[in-house]
């Protein structure tokens, strides 16, 4: 029992300091030993990137007498790169509010210029002192190159470099064929940034989409001889019947309506299931999406005479709630 006891006892009761003290700023010098006895003394260098801090401060450490280490404090501080000045047409910034050891440098263009070289800078250890490890960018005058040559079509103005911010506009030849280029694609490039315009050039070829047939349908808007390229046509239902699908088409890049054609049949699209009864302006359910200016209700005028069709949905004009209506109280006694 007593000998458990002092096997316990044996480590703080030895006649020994511990490793000596480790610090931030400051490294030992030379290899730690293994044991230190009261009485040594440690001493301790500026770390690289570090210099004593001025007025000087004790940089050694004494083991004493009851093993312990002699207070002691970070007596180094972090060295600083050379100051960094503005680069003609841009800006440095000191991201970390200092150019001491461990610090960026963080290089901005004025607008219309762009960055050659490094972006950031670090503040890093070089040979036996701090430096910038790399030298200031410079910021250069944003020009473009003559942007390229389409087929079918030009752009002005033609010239061999362009300054930031210039447009060059192109436009599609006058064909010989039946039918003119359509110009697809952007009109207007800007030189946007070192040798890059806002856009690739445009195309200019032939678009032309067939003449859109829609049976029991009709034509309301858009309709001309020839449809070109974004040529929009928007369709109509023959009294009696259900537009299906997007009344708006538009004549896409590849000579294809988009999106497809609607159709026009005598079956309602699918109405929502609700009690025609209740309000026909509550949210409907999500299980068929109807495009705007369908047919929720046949193609019939709200003049015509057909008064069996007049439901709760229906959106009438207020004038002809006053015609009418009457003839809706009647017809809904007599429901
Ligand atoms: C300096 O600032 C940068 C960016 O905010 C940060 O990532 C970095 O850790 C900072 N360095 C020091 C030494 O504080
Ligand atoms: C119905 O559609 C709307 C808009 O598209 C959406 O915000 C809502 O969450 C949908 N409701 C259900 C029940 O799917």
């Amino acid at each position: 029992m007593l000998l458990v006891v002092l096997v316990l006892l044996l480590p703080s009761v030895s006649d020994a300091c511990g490793d000596p003290p480790r610090f931030e700023t400051m490294r030992l010098r030379g290899a730690p030993k293994p044991r230190y006895g009261p009485g040594e003394r440690v001493q301790y260098d500026c770390r690289l990137g570090f210099k004593p801090i001025i007025p000087l401060r004790p940089r050694s450490a004494v083991c004493e007498d009851d093993n312990t280490w002699s207070a002691l404090e970070e007596a180094c501080t972090r060295k600083s790169c050379p100051n960094l000045g503005d680069p003609v047409n841009g800006q440095v910034y000191f991201v970390n509010g200092s150019v001491l050891f461990g610090s960026q440098a963080h290089f901005v263009c004025n607008q219309g210029f762009y960055l050659i070289g490094a972006r950031i800078l670090y503040c890093e250890i070089s040979e036996n002192n701090v430096n910038w490890n790399d030298d200031s960018p410079i910021c250069e005058k944003i020009l473009c190159s003559t942007p390229g040559n389409i087929k079918n079509g030009r752009f002005t103005v033609y010239k061999d470099e362009y300054q930031y911010n210039e447009i060059v506009i192109y436009m599609c030849d006058p064909s010989n064929g039946p039918d003119e280029y359509s110009l697809v694609g952007e009109s207007t490039l800007i030189c946007v940034d070192y040798d890059r315009w806002s856009s690739d050039p445009p195309e200019c070829k032939v678009v032309k989409c067939d003449y859109p047939v829609v049976e029991h349908g009709m034509i309301l808007s858009g309709f001309r001889r020839k449809f070109y390229y974004k040529a929009q046509v928007v369709f109509k239902c023959n009294q009696g019947f259900y537009l299906h699908g997007s009344s708006t088409i538009v004549c896409n890049a590849n000579s294809v309506w988009e999106p497809k054609l609607p159709t026009c049949t005598k079956v309602p699209v699918a109405v929502p299931t609700e009690p025609s009864t209740t309000h026909a302006s509550g949210p409907r359910p999500n299980t068929t999406t109807v495009p705007s200016s369908t047919g929720l209700h046949p193609a019939t005028t709200a003049t015509s005479s057909h008064t069996a069709y007049v439901s709760p949905t229906v959106d009438l004009e207020p004038e002809y709630f006053e015609d009418f209506g009457i003839i809706l109280v009647i017809n809904n006694l007599a429901l």
